[in-house]
């Protein structure tokens, strides 16, 4: 039996030059290197300069990804972009990309679900490609957070960074077993009966204003490390694969006590898990493609690893994918 298979061949990303030590926000809000780093394992983030935006975070991200295949904008027959924090409201952040990328054919839109937008841009890609609608597809997370913050909520201002990554998808034949390169498997889940415990306070048909983020930090983290382990399960059940078939377990870079709880859950060891949260924050949906961008070129991932991204953000919207890099 052929079929067919959505497989990576580009992988790239970009970080804005500011780069924010914990430090600097001892003088902002009552908080301290120390708190920041053993509550969530961060110790620096990235912050957008001012007028840089989302789609230019994106576009060079994807150039990145664009260089790693080998490839133009001209190859690139669909742009499926993560975010919550779009350029404007509209036209999509996906389709700025997609001319910038000198991309005329095609098609091109963004995705929201939030932290886990990696994990559903990835998921509906791969439908796409499954279907025949497209051969190659570019698919990025960027975000600018630092956009959405509330300057004077410790409880979330230090948690959060910009940046982007991309992904570039391509439509090649497989045997249909889990040997074959590409996504094998996918889980995507929402709940909408916590919108409340992660929301941004504003919104165009609300107040008009953009708003800014608010969280109930602990229930979020009770719930990630439940759902994410979950998540991780039904992936790998539904590609009949098991804990220790997974090479890299590389996750939603949020917090470094729910990447090792959820780890411990699995059952595999912290040895096999990209970490990137001390160097990003929480990027939302850029952070898995900026971890696997960083994670090739640390020389952690190599062709033919079986990898297992899992993530969960506002909604609450989480799910996983597992493909063989
Ligand atoms: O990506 C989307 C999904 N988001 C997440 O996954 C985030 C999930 N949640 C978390 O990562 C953690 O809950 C946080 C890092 C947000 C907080 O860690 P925590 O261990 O749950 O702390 P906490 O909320 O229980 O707060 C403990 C204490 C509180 O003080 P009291 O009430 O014990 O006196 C907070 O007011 O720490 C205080 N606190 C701070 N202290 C210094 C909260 N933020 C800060 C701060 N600096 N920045």
């Amino acid at each position: 039996m052929t079929i067919t298979r959505s497989v990576p061949v580009g992988v790239g990303h970009y970080l804005p030059e500011r780069v924010v030590e914990n430090a600097e926000f001892e003088s902002w809000v009552d908080t301290s290197d120390e708190w920041i780093r053993t509550r969530s394992g961060i110790e620096r983030r990235h912050f957008a300069a001012e007028g840089e935006l989302t789609s230019d975070l994106a576009i060079a991200a994807a150039n990145n990804a664009l260089a790693d295949a080998g490839l133009t904008g001209a190859d690139i027959d669909a742009i499926v972009l993560a975010t919550s924090t779009p350029d404007q409201t509209f036209p999509s952040t996906a389709t700025k990309v997609q001319h910038a990328i000198g991309m005329k054919q095609g098609f091109a839109f963004d995705v929201q679900a939030v932290c886990a937008g990696f994990a559903y841009a990835l998921t509906n890609a791969n439908a796409l490609i499954v279907a025949g609608q497209a051969k190659r597809i570019l698919v990025i997370g960027a975000e600018t957070f630092s956009r959405i913050m509330n300057w004077k909520d410790r409880t979330t201002c230090v948690l959060f960074g910009d940046g982007a990554g991309a992904v570039i998808l391509e439509a090649r034949t497989g045997t249909g077993d889990t040997s074959d390169r590409g996504i094998l498997a996918c889980d995507l889940h929402s709940d909408g009966a916590f919108n409340d415990v992660l929301y941004v306070d504003g919104g165009v048909s609300s107040t008009q204003t953009t708003g800014v983020l608010v969280m109930q930090g602990q229930e979020v983290f009770k719930h990630a490390v439940q759902k994410l382990a979950q998540t991780a399960d039904a992936v790998l059940a539904k590609a009949g694969l098991a804990h220790a078939d997974v090479d890299w377990i590389v996750p939603h870079q949020a917090n470094i006590r729910i990447i090792k709880r959820t780890a411990a859950k699995l059952d595999v060891p912290m040895d096999k898990v990209v970490i990137t949260v001390q160097d990003h924050g929480n990027t939302s949906a850029a952070s898995i493609p900026l971890a696997l961008s960083v994670a090739k070129q640390r020389g952690q991932i190599k062709q033919g690893d079986l990898l297992l991204t899992e993530a969960i953000g506002g909604g609450l919207s989480w799910g996983a994918v597992l493909m063989r890099w």
